[in-house]
Formats: structure tokens, sequence, C-alpha cells
């Protein structure tokens, strides 16, 4: 699985380039190398979808955000909103960004975590330690912090962690792969033993993948896909780390 995280960027005349050099480069569309999505701005879902469309590609639309249970929030979209306008299936949530730039505590990312479940759209759970934690070697108690979250709730075939350390993202910065994959398999662990169904999900990383990183991450057995924001944003990169996982894990 590898998903495009915009964030804040776009414009109707990137969405055109982008997806000129995106099909200029992908190597076949349909193979198997899992989900391939794009979280745009909201306000481009439309124009995307447009996009997917017209070409046909095999690209599924997913959600930076979605509204918890609470309706009367300004400048937020539902889970109804999105199910009514595109074919949602995966939704970011508890970006480190919105936990540092909107105070999204563990337990408004689980409000939200419940709004997807309950509305058959797989959650994009992001976690990960900053440098201080990580320096204090405190990074496994951050992570099984952040997905207490779970305990005891059924999981979704699809529902996805994304393994991102805040000093990684945007910054050039990356950690060593080995360790990664370290992390991802007690991810893996720590999930399956609190879920209620014993679910192992699927665990991206993400955090300054580029296309000449990429499959250093994407070779671990237990990295199972990239959450990919500044590289995400110019087509030609885009395909090259999606080629680069087909020949990985196919
Ligand atoms: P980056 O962002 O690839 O630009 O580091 C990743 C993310 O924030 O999801």
């Amino acid at each position: 699985m590898i998903i495009a995280n915009w964030k804040c960027n776009g414009s109707k005349a990137m969405i055109d380039d982008w997806f000129n050099s995106y099909r200029k480069t992908i190597q076949n569309k349909g193979f198997d190398a899992g989900i391939i999505g794009i979280a745009p701005p909201s306000i481009f879902l439309n124009e995307l979808d447009l996009h997917i469309k017209k070409y046909d590609m095999d690209i599924d639309l997913c959600s930076q955000d979605i509204s918890g249970s609470v309706r009367r929030c300004t400048g937020a979209i539902s889970s109804d909103m999105l199910k009514d306008n595109n074919t949602f299936g995966y939704c970011i949530v508890g970006h480190s960004e919105r936990r540092a730039l909107y105070k999204e505590d563990n337990e408004i990312i689980q409000d939200k975590v419940f709004e997807c479940l309950s509305s058959d759209i797989n959650p994009i759970i992001c976690i990960g330690e900053s440098e201080e934690e990580n320096n204090l070697g405190k990074t496994e108690e951050i992570l099984k912090e952040q997905l207490n979250i779970l305990r005891n709730v059924s999981l979704s075939d699809s529902t996805t962690i994304a393994y991102e350390p805040i000093w990684a993202i945007g910054t050039g910065k990356t950690p060593d792969p080995k360790d990664v994959n370290e992390i991802h398999k007690f991810i893996k662990d720590v999930v399956q033993s609190i879920s209620a169904n014993s679910r192992v999900p699927l665990v991206l990383y993400g955090g300054s993948v580029s296309k000449e990183n990429a499959e250093s991450f994407l070779k671990e057995e237990y990295v199972d896909g990239a959450l990919i924001g500044g590289a995400s944003l110019d087509g030609k990169n885009f395909a090259e780390i999606i080629n680069t996982m087909r020949n990985i894990k196919c």
C-alpha cells in the first residue's frame, strides 16, 4: 500500500501535471502491489475523482481527516459526506501535524477511528515519537500509549497503522530501515494482542520517503508500504516509488 498525503498542497493545474507525469512513468496499471491512494485537500477531491475516472487509473481516494462524533464542528467533513461524494475506503487519522497544530489527543483520535470503523472507512492511524523521546529510548513506550486507543476495539481487515517518527517528517532525516522493521513488528504484535478481534494491521512507514530511499524501507519484511508527503507531490516521483514497491513485493 502506498498513500500520497498532499497535506495543504495542490491546484487544478498541479493535478493536470501530476497525472501527465504519473501516467508516463507508472509501469503497469492493474498490478497487485496493494492499494495506491491519494489524500488531497478536500477541495480537490472531485477534481481528482474526475481525473482518476477519465484515465481509468487504479488509484483510491483517501481523506486527510474526518470529523468524529461531534457534528457541530465548523470546517469539518463527516463520514456521511465522504461516503456520499466518493467511494472512500481510507482516511488518515491522528497525523502528528493534527496532534500538534489542532491539539488532537488520543481521545479525539479514538473518536475519529470509531467514526471510520462504523462507516466502513478504513482508518490509517498515524503514530510516532518525537526526537527527544527517540533519544531517550522511549519509542516503544510512546507507540504503545498511542496504540492503546485500539484496546478491545474490533478492527476492520484493512485497518492500517502508519509509523511516522515526528523527527523524520519533512526533514530529510530517516531512521535505519532495520530499526523501522523491528518497530513495525512491535506495532503488529501490540495491535494483535490488544484489539478485540486480534487483528494484525498493515503497517506503513512515513517520514521523508523519497524515490532514492524507498527501496531500503520497502524491502523490509514488516514494512507493508509507505505514507508519502513531499515526494508524492510530483507524479513522476510517486510513480517511481510505486514501481519500486511493485518490483520488491510482487
Ligand atoms: P514527508 O511527510 O514524506 O514529507 O516527510 C510524510 C507525512 O507527513 O505523512
